[in-house]
């Protein structure tokens, strides 16, 4: 029998939602953060740099880096490693800062 941590503990994932992401519904389970889905559906870069537009996704996973900077519900700028994914959220890559539509 293969041990996972959800087998050592016994627990028991609720109820299952989607986020959707740049057009796609991608499953969520509560207690995700927004870069737990999008590593679960096998996607680890979300964001392009300001410079040279080189790929990110998540790197230190705890909030300092900002490597992980993505859209939610039209905020950009948000990390995904902290922000809880709630069901019906709408997830988009970022470009640049984000504030590509406030350019003059
Ligand atoms: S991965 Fe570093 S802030 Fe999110």
């Amino acid at each position: 029998m293969m041990r996972t941590p959800r087998s050592l503990v016994g627990g028991a994932p609720s109820a299952e939602y989607t986020i959707g992401f740049d057009g796609r519904e991608l499953p969520a389970q509560a207690g995700q953060s927004v870069a737990a889905v999008l590593w679960a559906a096998g996607i680890l870069a979300w964001r392009t740099t300001r410079e040279g537009g080189a790929p990110r996704g998540a790197f230190c996973g705890i909030g300092s880096c900002y490597d992980c900077l993505v859209t939610v519900n039209g905020r950009p700028n948000q990390r995904a490693c902290l922000v809880p994914a709630r069901e019906g959220d709408t997830v988009t890559t970022q470009e640049g800062t984000g504030h590509a539509d406030l350019a003059v």
